[in-house]
């Protein structure tokens, strides 16, 4: 196929063996969200470029080298998502949702687009389902946020695969001092890091914490950390969260140079990860992001949520085969006509079918054939039994009913009892 007929490098079609899996994943968390009592936003793809810049932060990988960027018709510089908290906090924002101190308890889910390198578990255009929480200050709401992940990862069979990195990034002045002295530190030792550790240090020095050179981790091993520069109120604020994880027994690892990719956060930041999928192991990252919406014009509120790699979560479930069985089932009946009045009164007694079974999978047959030829569809679509309907059945109102899953005799049944009949296959999956 012609180049300009492929689908772009980085953006996958989700084909239909796959979507069941997706499906599940969604629905799995979709409904633990409404337990917790959160409710579904939607924001659009396109926001002005500006809205990220500011919000995700200059200097940041995902702004300086990974946004979809253009100009529209009317010279307005646009950008396609790279991520959802910038779009939710300006929804939030724009339509007063929090104002007044009123709590938002927000989740969404959809495409994402960064220009990456490609890989697995890493696409140009990747999906999330995330969910932000605004005008609630306290730990006790980073621990909820994790607990709602760890129930979905017990939903999923997932609890021993993943595990949990968490950090405190304290106070902006408490950043601001750290950052002076870690580049005071690095700068002693300029020539031993690594080439894109020498562009951070001064666009970004924090994210050499997260370097995966081994020279450059090696000369951060007595480098002073986050943690002695935490201020009071942050390091109690993280005491609280680490008390409320301990009270439901989640386990963490402190990772004080767990840092994240994005200029917003302040205070908790956390990482579920993964050794099952190689190089991309975060599944689901997040924290909390205070200075946020002032720094959108709003007044101080305080913001914290976490977003998972949906491409991720579902090659963890392939990979360790824990997708149920079942997920897109073969229809329970497959009804097959032979002639065009057999073909309308299949139509209308299907749908009476519909309508007398809910839940029911029926499938028509369509495009007509040959008894030989629409039996072997029926086989081949995997239904329990293939309803015949032929001149004579027609002609004694009954439709012929032969199981295509064990030794069964075929049997005439009347139109009339047939949706009685057929109500025992709604108890199968
Ligand atoms: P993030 O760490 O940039 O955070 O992305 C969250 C998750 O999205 C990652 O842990 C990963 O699973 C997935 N992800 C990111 N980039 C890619 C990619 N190129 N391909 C596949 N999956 C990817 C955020 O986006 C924040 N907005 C999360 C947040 C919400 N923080 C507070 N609220």
């Amino acid at each position: 196929m012609s180049k300009s007929l492929q689908a772009i490098r980085g953006m996958n079609d989700i084909l239909p063996e796959q979507t069941p899996a997706w499906r599940y994943l969604e629905n799995t968390f979709a409904h633990l969200l409404k337990g917790y009592g959160y409710k579904e936003i939607r924001v659009p793809v396109l926001e002005f470029t500006e809205l990220f810049a500011r919000g995700i932060g200059e200097g940041t990988d995902v702004v300086d080298k990974e946004m979809y960027t253009f100009l529209d018709r009317n010279g307005e510089s646009l950008t396609l998502r790279p991520e959802g908290t910038a779009g939710t906090v300006r929804a939030v924002l724009e339509h007063g949702l929090a104002g007044g101190g009123q709590v938002q308890k927000l989740w969404y889910a959809g495409p994402m687009f960064r220009y990456e390198k490609p890989q697995k578990g890493r696409y140009r255009q990747f999906h999330q389902i995330g969910v932000e929480v605004f005008n609630l200050p306290g730990p006790d709401i980073d621990a909820e946020l994790i607990a709602l992940t760890w129930r979905l990862w017990q939903a999923l069979g997932l609890a021993d695969a993943v595990s949990l990195q968490l950090n405190s990034l304290g106070s902006s002045e408490a950043r601001a001092a750290y950052r002076e002295a870690l580049v005071a530190y690095l700068k002693e030792r300029y020539e031993l890091l690594d080439e894109d550790s020498q562009r951070r240090l001064t666009s970004n020095p924090l994210r050499i914490l997260d370097s995966k050179n081994a020279q450059t981790q090696a000369l951060l091993a007595d480098a002073p950390t986050l943690h002695d520069y935490l201020d009071e109120e942050s390091r109690a604020h993280f005491d609280g969260l680490k008390a409320r994880l301990d009270a439901v027994g989640i386990r963490y690892e402190i990772n004080p140079r767990l840092v994240r990719g994005l200029d917003y956060y302040g205070r908790t930041v956390f990482e579920w990860v993964t050794d099952k999928l190689g190089a991309q192991g975060t599944v689901c990252a997040g924290g909390r992001y205070d200075g946020l919406v002032s720094q959108f014009g709003g007044k101080p509120t305080p913001g914290v949520g976490f977003a998972m790699g949906v491409e991720r979560l579902v090659l963890l479930l392939e990979t360790l085969q824990l997708l149920p069985a079942e997920l897109s089932p073969a229809p329970h009946v497959y009804l097959c006509a032979f002639g065009e009045p057999a073909e309308l009164a299949a139509l209308a007694l299907a749908e009476r079918l519909r309508d007398q079974l809910p839940g029911l999978r029926l499938q028509v047959n369509a495009g007509a054939g040959s008894f030989k030829s629409q039996l072997k569809k029926a086989d081949k679509s995997g239904a329990l039994y293939a309803l015949v309907l032929g001149e004579d059945e027609l002609a004694r109102q009954v439709v012929g009913c032969k199981p295509l899953r064990d030794q069964g005799e075929q049997q005439s049944i009347a139109w009339a009892d047939l949706a009685e009949r057929l109500a025992p296959c709604l108890e199968q999956a």
